[in-house]
C-alpha cells in the first residue's frame, strides 16, 4: 500500500492561516504517508520571504519524499523584469531548483510538469509537448503495475459547479496522452476546491475502458477557498494498493481544530474497469468513526 498525502495551493502570505497550518502539519505527521505531494501555489506573490515562510513550513512536514511543482502565484504578476528573466529564480531557489521533474521508485513513478506560463498566460496555465514527451519518457521504463501519476498545478478539466476556472489550453491534448500512457492519476490544484472524477467523465473520447482519475485538491491553509470550499481548507489522502485506490478528501473544521474525513471515492486499478468483491464492506467500515480525527492505517 502506497500512501500520498496531497495538499495544494498553500498560500504563504497574507491569505496564509497558521492555525490551518499546524493542523496540517498534526494530520500530515498522524497519517505518515509515504509521499507528500503539493501541487503549487506555495505563495501569494512569489515574494522572498512568502518563500522562505514556505520553505520552513515544508521542513517541518513529515521527513518522506515531497513532491512539488510551481504555480501561478510562485512566478511574479506585477514585477515585470523578473516575470520575463527569471520567472523561477526564487522558486528554484526556496522550493526546488527542477520544474519538470521525475520521481522513481519501485511502488511508483510521479512526474511533475510545470504548467506555469509565465511570458504566454497568466492564470490558465499551460502544457506543452515537449512535456507531454518528458512525461513518456518518464513512464517508459515504469516497471509493470507500478503506479503512475502526474503532478501539475493547473486543472485538466473543469469544476463540476461551473463556477469560472477555464482549464488550460490544450488540456484535451495532455489528457489524451495520459491516458495512452496509462496514466493512474492526475493531481492538481489551482481552482480552490477539491473534486473528484475521472478523465471519461469530461472527455469520452473513443478510449472508454480506462481514463485517468482526476483528483483535484483545495487550497490547504489559505482563506482563499472557492465555490463549496469557500473560506474552507482540504486535502486529499491517497491509497493506491494493488487492487483499488482509495481517496479521501479531508476538510478543516473549526470545531474540530483540525482535518476531518468528508468523503471518499474508490477506484479499480491494474487497468480493470471493475472493482473486486474483497473491497466494499471493509472499505465502508473504516470511513465510520473516523469523524474528528485523521485516519490511520
Ligand atoms: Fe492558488
Amino acid at each position: 500500500m502506497l500512501t500520498l498525502l496531497h495538499c495544494s495551493d498553500l498560500h504563504f502570505g497574507p491569505p496564509f492561516v497558521p492555525r490551518v497550518g499546524e493542523a496540517l502539519l498534526e494530520a500530515a505527521a498522524a497519517l505518515e504517508p509515504d509521499i507528500i505531494v503539493a501541487s503549487g501555489d506555495f505563495t501569494q506573490r512569489a515574494r522572498p520571504e512568502q518563500f522562505a515562510e514556505a520553505r520552513a513550513f515544508l521542513d517541518r512536514l513529515p521527513r518522506v519524499p515531497l513532491v512539488v511543482t510551481p504555480g501561478n502565484h510562485d512566478v511574479p504578476l506585477y514585477r515585470l523584469r523578473e516575470r520575463i528573466f527569471s520567472p523561477y529564480a526564487l522558486y528554484r531557489k526556496y522550493i526546488s531548483p527542477d520544474l519538470d521533474a521525475v520521481l522513481r521508485r519501485d511502488d511508483c513513478v510521479i512526474v511533475e510538469l510545470n504548467s506555469t506560463a509565465p511570458h504566454r498566460t497568466i492564470t490558465n496555465g499551460r502544457i506543452g509537448r515537449s512535456q507531454l514527451r518528458f512525461a513518456e519518457r518518464a513512464f517508459a521504463d515504469a516497471p509493470p503495475g507500478v503506479p503512475r501519476i502526474v503532478v501539475a498545478h493547473h486543472h485538466f478539466a473543469p469544476a463540476p459547479d461551473y463556477e469560472g476556472g477555464q482549464v488550460m489550453p490544450k488540456a484535451k491534448r495532455a489528457m489524451d496522452c495520459f491516458t495512452r500512457l496509462n496514466v493512474d492519476l492526475v493531481l492538481g490544484g489551482h481552482l480552490h476546491r477539491g473534486y473528484i472524477g475521472n478523465s471519461l467523465d469530461v472527455y469520452p473520447g473513443r478510449e472508454r475502458d480506462h481514463g485517468v482519475i482526476i483528483v483535484q485538491c483545495g487550497t490547504t491553509t489559505s482563506r482563499r477557498g472557492r465555490a463549496r470550499e469557500r473560506e474552507k481548507n482540504s486535502f486529499n489522502l491517497i491509497r493506491i494498493g494493488d487492487e483499488v485506490i482509495r481517496i479521501t478528501h479531508y476538510m478543516y473544521f473549526d470545531e474540530l481544530d483540525g482535518f476531518a474525513p468528508v468523503g471518499r471515492h474508490i477506484f479499480p486499478r491494474g487497468g480493470r474497469g471493475w472493482l473486486t468483491g474483497r473491497v466494499g464492506a471493509a472499505d465502508d467500515a473504516d470511513l465510520l468513526g473516523a469523524h474528528g480525527r485523521p485516519e490511520r492505517g
